[in-house]
């Protein structure tokens, strides 16, 4: 059975503090994802969560049905599900990527190309590019020198990120 890749986002509950709560929740997740093979990264601006998960089939769908019933968020929305070739996001097990803490280059050109209101950097609505964010957000984590790899990472969501509009997840 192959991998999948899976992608939705969320709002995090009000009686959910970020700081001390969500260190606790990255570390357990880690080594669970680190057990049943998944992969991943976990972008959080203002108070919204966005997260990729890749990993085989049923680890992957088992992991989202626990979350999705995890009174730390609501109004959980899956955006994507498919199967994949290799795997995109494969560097953490669990990574947690706050926008709003990034330095402040990164995060004003992450800014300029999704937008956003009051500092806070907007989860984009359509496929291509939220995928594209995922993969700057990636790009940032991985330290790379940011000019270049911005640029690569657009680049590479072009690739692999359907057309605009689509409902489908993108394909390796
Ligand atoms: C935004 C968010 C992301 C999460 N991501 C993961 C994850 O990647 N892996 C994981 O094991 N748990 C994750 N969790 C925690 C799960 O929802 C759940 O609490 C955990 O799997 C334990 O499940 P259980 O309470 O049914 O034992 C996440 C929770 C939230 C709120």
């Amino acid at each position: 059975m192959g991998d999948c890749r899976l992608i939705y986002r969320s709002t995090c509950s009000e009686s959910f503090l970020p700081n001390e709560d969500l260190r606790a929740l990255v570390h357990k997740s880690a080594d669970y994802n680190a057990a049943h093979g998944i992969t991943g990264l976990l972008l959080m601006s203002g108070d919204k969560f966005l997260q990729v998960l890749e990993g085989p089939d049923k680890p992957v769908n088992h992991l989202f049905n626990r979350i999705i019933r995890d009174n730390r968020h609501h109004e959980v929305e899956l955006i994507a599900f498919e199967q994949i070739g290799p795997r995109y996001f494969d560097d953490w097990c669990m990574h947690l990527v706050d926008l709003f803490d990034l330095a402040r280059q990164p995060r004003e050109l992450l800014a300029e190309k999704y937008g956003a209101v009051n500092g806070v950097i907007r989860i984009p609505e359509r496929l291509h590019e939220i995928f594209g964010l995922l993969l700057d957000a990636r790009a940032i984590c991985r330290n790379q020198p940011w000019e270049e790899d911005f640029g690569g990472a657009g680049e590479a969501a072009e690739r692999a990120a359907p057309a605009a509009g689509s409902e489908r997840a993108p394909a390796d």
